[in-house]
């Protein structure tokens, strides 16, 4: 587990891995990060810039209220993001995460989730949002198969995207979902 400015245990597949908060100095090492990803990767959670403009990028890395980034590094070098955004004043905040291309598969998604998950239900979020591509097999079994972390409510399907809204799980509590499979 870890505290909003703390370090996670990182999954045993990756020795090594350090999560932790973002930071404002982390700007140029989130811009790298871009820069490494594949052109797909990077579309799906940044857009289609092919680079990461210094606005951005300080942007990202300066958390504003309601908002909560976590970073996984390996070596010093980002290699995974994790974000939620508040929407609004409410309870639910939108999430997306990011992955680099050869870090995928070995659970780095699955951890960052659960930690939002945490750090969120701390700061009174109790919804997660999210919007997938419905081919994104690998988000959509994160989300799917995380129930610790939270559990998919409902799912709408528009066009080529999934809308998924999950309730964030209680520390310590499982539900299940008993719905169709996506
Ligand atoms: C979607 C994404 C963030 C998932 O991150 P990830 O670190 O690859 O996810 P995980 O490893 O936790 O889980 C994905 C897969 O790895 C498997 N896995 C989980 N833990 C694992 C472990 N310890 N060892 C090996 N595989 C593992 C999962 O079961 C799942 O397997 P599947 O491919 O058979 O479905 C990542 O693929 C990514 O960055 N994609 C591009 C950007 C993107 O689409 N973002 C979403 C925008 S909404």
């Amino acid at each position: 587990m870890t505290t909003r400015a703390g370090v996670a245990d990182p999954p045993a597949s990756v020795p090594g891995l350090v999560i932790r908060a973002i930071r404002p100095d982390d700007a140029a090492a989130l811009q790298a990060f871009h820069h490494r990803l594949s052109a797909d990767t990077r579309n799906r959670f940044f857009g289609p810039h092919p680079h990461l403009p210094d606005e951005e990028a300080r942007r990202f890395t300066s958390l504003a209220a309601g908002q909560q980034a976590l970073v996984a590094t390996f070596d010093g070098q980002i290699v995974g993001v994790g974000r939620y955004i508040r929407l609004g004043t409410g309870d639910a905040a939108e999430v997306a995460f990011v992955v680099q291309d050869g870090y995928q598969g070995h659970g780095i998604g699955t951890e960052l989730l659960t930690l939002l998950a945490r750090l969120g239900w701390d700061d009174g979020i109790r919804r997660f949002v999210a919007d997938t591509y419905a081919d994104n097999r690998a988000m959509l079994d994160v989300f799917m198969r995380t129930p610790s972390a939270a559990t998919v409510m409902k799912t709408r399907r528009d066009a080529s995207a999934i809308h998924l809204t999950m309730a964030v799980t209680p520390p310590g509590a499982v539900l299940t979902w008993f719905g169709d499979d996506l």
